[in-house]
């Protein structure tokens, strides 16, 4: 991409300042601020919409290049005590997960440069202490026995500066008739003294210099380290053996510099040395924690229980955290400030780009009678998804040839959704908005499926409420978990988005008490209230989420279900009782990729409680039967909800209208099938299907489920005028007017 960035925060009110990261290969860009109407450019619809914001940013700024650095790794600062002149011991657990890809830091206080001191998987797999000496003599020994993948090794390193000796040992904790890779190198060296190289201790990775001269962490190490440590003279390989039997570095008195506990601490980016001098360290582009350790029994899955059991951190050298970019220009907004959905937009030669940010009302108060709910946890979920990872026949509209600018940016910067897997197959747990998320942008159409999904599918919403002339406030769910009850309170109507999928505890707990005390809320979309996600403490740029059970593109590995960064158990809300359901009436049933299809209404569709839902509609009409935006065709596609009393659909819920006649890409979810069988396509399967769904909270609250990702899609079709229109129309202007719901 030509330009491309990022803003330091999805949400802004009024009166604040929203600052913009931005990489440009030339030499100038031009900035603006436009709001944003309508991102889909396909001709079949009312096309692209932005409105120029006058502003002081608008004008050409100075390009240059930002770059994106993945890899996790923990940086301790150095400290004299860390020289360890007569010598040293290097320990820790580890569990390789590409041994082979090439030199890896395990715990070094290396720099390419100038040396130092490290244990390190060099190439080849094999395990190696580096060292050299104050005269830059270098030594390296190797085991020559590579280590196995995805098994846990005691792995250590000592040297005696008086003696010369180096050892290097592994141990692998599973051991087998004529297993190789329990192996010993030593060697005896002229070096006199470990070198005093100025650079922090790393763990999983070691000092390099990057082609622009800058000194920065690279090498890094994919897999599992568990209690790493430090000694400053080298054990005897039976003082090794009591650390390797679980022996407390802390027995050890003096001569202990470091011991890590991966344990402690594991909702921050703190990394707890529990000797006596306290070299705590800082987790950076946050490496997976609450990870299961080499000595996990299985007898606990919750870290909080067994933490001893749970010393691990996976690291991965594609996490990434935060861009860590400079600041390109910002915008302090006005007092009086229209909310919507904003972008800046940057323009050079060869290229455009859009940071969207969504300007919300000001705080504690609200400007409109409506809300729409950005659904900034979905986005961030699906943040530079390429769903690489799931067989490409599962796609029939799958976009062909070469990859777009955006999507080769995404690959090339190895920029990873909680869709995709780390390069070592295990799956993305943590997203951030820190960096830039090029598919959260008006225009992207999803690779996968050749329509727009997620913010540019959610502008069909907004340039409909454009078009009808509802005034809105729009808010974000970082606004609703950081706010609760308060921030939808204000409001007779919250409207979601097309795939509200992604929700921690305190968001729904807000929604459940909003629709408790009168409030009103359409879901216009499919497969929401589904993920259990959670922000982490003090940094609300990232959530988590565990895969588990449920429709997913990656599994988590056994005992690693809780989230590190706030313990709750993961996976589907419904195995956690809260399902969708209970609260809006419908949850996810299947997904399809080829087309939608319409819905026929049901004889509740004719109940008088939903009589001014259907104003203007025939009684035989078909509802979304014509062309749409997502999917082509019809107005329930793509992720659909159906009611289920099993599940907690209120027994006065009205199932207004469903689909039918969808395809066998359409399959029934499989956290609902028990047994695998050849029976749950489309075209056999009656649970296939979209509910919608209307039915009434105590106080005045009400809740109408569309239950299709592909409703809003429908929404623009013949001007506007059409059954999907009429019906969100007759609906939310009955629920933001005062007064009973049905005569
Ligand atoms: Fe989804």
């Amino acid at each position: 991409m030509e330009v491309v960035g990022y803003a330091d925060q999805f949400s802004v009110a009024p009166g604040e300042t929203v600052r913009f990261h931005v990489s440009c290969k030339q030499p100038t860009y031009q900035a603006d601020i436009v709001r944003l109407i309508h991102g889909d450019p396909n001709p079949k619809g009312p096309g692209f919409k932005e409105e120029l914001v006058a502003t002081p940013v608008s004008g050409e700024y100075p390009g240059r290049r930002q770059d994106i650095h993945t890899g996790s790794h923990i940086i301790v600062p150095d400290v004299p005590l860390l020289g360890l002149h007569d010598g040293f011991t290097l320990h820790a657990w580890i569990y390789p997960t590409t041994p082979q890809k090439g030199v890896q830091g395990i715990l070094t206080k290396w720099s390419e440069a100038e040396g130092g001191y490290g244990l390190v998987l060099d190439e080849g797999g094999v395990l190696a202490v580096w060292l050299t000496d104050p005269a830059g003599r270098t030594e390296q020994v190797r085991i020559n026995t590579p280590l196995r993948s995805l098994d846990w090794y005691f792995v250590a390193a000592t040297f005696d500066a008086h003696s010369g000796q180096i050892a290097v040992y592994q141990e692998p904790l599973r051991t087998w008739p004529q297993d190789q890779t329990r192996a010993t190198a030593t060697a005896t060296t002229q070096l006199q003294a470990t070198p005093t190289t100025p650079v922090d201790c790393v763990m999983a990775g070691l000092w390099q210099t990057g082609d622009d001269g800058e000194s920065r962490i690279g090498r890094h190490f994919n897999g599992k380290i568990d209690r790493p440590g430090v000694f400053r003279r080298a054990l005897s390989r039976d003082e090794l053996l009591s650390l390797q039997r679980g022996a407390s570095p802390l027995a050890f008195g003096d001569d202990l510099v470091a011991a890590w506990d991966f344990s402690a601490e594991v909702a921050s980016d703190t990394v707890i040395d529990t000797s006596p001098h306290g070299l705590h360290g800082r987790a950076i582009n946050m490496p997976a924690r609450a990870m299961t350790g080499y000595n996990w029994s299985g007898a606990e899955t919750d870290f909080r229980n067994t933490p001893h059991e749970y010393g691990a951190i996976h690291f991965h050298d594609d996490d990434l955290e935060d861009a860590g970019w400079q600041v390109d220009f910002s915008w302090t907004l006005p007092a009086e400030c229209r909310s919507g959905v904003y972008a800046a937009r940057l323009r050079t030669e060869g290229g455009e780009d859009h940071i969207p940010f969504f300007i919300r009302p000001p705080r504690g108060q609200a400007t409109a009678d409506i809300a729409f709910l950005a659904p900034t946890n979905s986005y961030l979920a699906y943040a530079n998804e390429q769903l690489t990872t799931l067989p490409p026949a599962l796609f029939p509209n799958r976009k062909q040839g070469e990859l777009a600018p955006d999507d080769h940016y995404i690959r090339e910067n190895r920029l990873l959704s909680l869709y995709d897997s780390h390069a070592d197959g295990s799956g993305v747990c943590y997203s951030s908005r820190l960096r830039p998320i090029v598919n959260m942008r008006p225009r992207y159409h999803m690779r996968a499926l050749n329509c727009p999904h997620q913010l540019p599918a959610d502008l069909h919403l907004i340039d409909w409420l454009e078009a009808k002339g509802h005034a809105y406030d729009v808010i974000t769910d970082e606004d609703l978990h950081a706010e609760g009850l308060d921030l939808l309170a204000p409001y007779k109507v919250i409207i979601t988005g097309s795939h509200p999928e992604y929700w921690s505890g305190p968001m729904l707990d807000a929604l459940e008490t909003y629709l408790n005390t009168g409030g009103r809320l359409m879901y216009l979309g499919g497969n929401g209230f589904y993920w259990i996600t959670s922000f982490a403490p003090g940094r609300p740029h990232v959530v988590e989420v565990r895969r588990r059970v449920g429709t997913r593109s990656w599994h988590a590995k056994p005992g690693e279900y809780h989230h590190s960064t706030t313990g709750e158990p993961g996976g589907l809300w419904r195995d956690r009782g809260r399902t969708p359901q209970r609260l809006v009436g419908v949850g996810f049933t299947t997904q399809g990729f080829d087309n939608s299809a319409p819905y026929e209404r049901k004889p509740d569709g004719f109940d008088p409680r939903a009589a001014f839902i259907f104003e203007g509609i025939g009684d035989k009409e078909a509802i979304g039967d014509f062309e749409s935006l997502v999917l082509n065709y019809g107005a329930a596609g793509f992720e659909l909800d159906r009611a289920e009393h099993s599940l907690g659909t209120p027994a006065h819920a009205l199932v207004l209208a469903s689909s039918s006649g969808h395809s066998d890409s359409y399959q029934h979810v499989i956290e609902e099938v028990l047994l695998s069988d050849s029976q749950q396509g489309g075209t056999v399967n009656p649970k296939v299907r979209a509910d919608m769904v209307y039915f009434e909270y105590p106080q005045g609250g009400a809740v109408f489920s569309a239950s299709s990702i592909a409703w809003d899609g429908a929404l623009s079709h013949n001007q506007y005028e059409n059954t999907v229109s009429r019906i969100t129309d007759n609906v939310l202007r009955r629920f933001a007017a005062e007064g009973p719901l049905s005569e």
